[in-house]
């Protein structure tokens, strides 16, 4: 079953500002795109070729200028009121800034039940059951529902904002460069935990990054970004790619670190 389809999607943004006279630059031109139930799939390209702009576009937290994205066939451009908080609820997104992804003042329990007490009635007892169970998903103790994003490592609040992704149970997981500033421990850790999440609840994963190897090791498949096209659907096991070609090479070229495994 298709969760998410894009169809020809298009944006671009005036320079200089909405007001300003400058020349628009087109980011994303006619991108076509689409996510399977209980599918990871991998959007990879340099950086600025337009990934997380096409991230925000299926967020909704901005339009694009043509064509359209479906959730389970309805343009999510249509959906208003309950429908519209329907498709915020099961479209969630982790974002690879987890420092300015949550409130310093708030616990992790606290940021953890914000979703929960936005979309759903529960007593103070239940909702701490709730976020009890929701750290121990994300492989924390319950008691670090007490802790505050400073006494934390980057690898644990990364799994705090997963957490709070994950608590209002949703369909979609956007993942945008989720493990891209973690240490290579806390991003093998971080991936297995996302593959065990998919595993488990189901969910499926728009996996965004700029890094090859992280996308073959958690995505069936990935799309190649490249000027705001996508360029090639590449398949993925066994953490490297297959049924490459040129335009994917020519990424692996530019993206894989100095000592690499060749993934295609
Ligand atoms: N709000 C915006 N206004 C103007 N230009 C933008 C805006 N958002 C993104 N861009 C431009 O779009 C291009 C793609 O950005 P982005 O989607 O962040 O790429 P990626 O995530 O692949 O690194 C970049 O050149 C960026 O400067
Ligand atoms: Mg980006």
């Amino acid at each position: 079953m298709t969760l998410l389809h894009v169809t020809g999607v298009t944006k671009g943004y005036r320079q200089g500002g909405m007001f300003a006279n400058g020349r628009r630059t087109e980011v994303l031109c006619g991108v076509d795109l689409r996510l399977d139930k209980g599918y990871c799939l991998g959007l990879v390209g340099r950086s600025g070729c337009g990934k997380s702009t096409l991230g925000r576009l299926i967020l909704g937290l901005e339009r694009p200028d043509a064509g359209s994205i479906a959730y389970k066939g309805r343009d999510i451009q249509s959906l208003r009121g309950a429908s519209w908080r329907e498709y915020r609820r099961n479209v969630q997104v982790v974002f690879q800034n987890f420092l300015g992804a949550v409130n310093p003042r708030l616990t992790a329990g606290a940021i953890i039940a914000e979703p929960l007490d936005n979309f759903e009635r529960l007593t103070r007892a239940e909702l701490a059951r709730r976020v009890g169970s929701l750290l121990e998903r994300v492989g924390l103790p319950p008691a670090f529902a007490a802790k505050r994003p400073g006494q934390l490592s980057g690898g644990q609040l990364q799994r705090v904002c997963i957490a709070r992704a994950m608590a209002p149970s949703p369909e979609v997981l956007v993942l945008d460069e989720a493990v891209s500033s973690l240490d290579m421990l806390a991003q093998a850790q971080i991936m297995d935990l996302l593959a065990g999440l998919g595993r488990d609840s189901g969910v499926s994963c728009l996996f965004i990054s700029h890094d090859l190897r992280v996308v073959a090791r958690l995505c069936g498949e990935a799309a190649v970004m490249r000027h705001g096209r996508i360029v090639e659907q590449a398949c993925c096991s066994g953490g490297r790619f297959h049924h490459c070609d040129t335009g994917f090479a020519e990424l692996a070229g530019a993206l894989l670190p100095s000592r690499p495994r060749l993934p295609c």
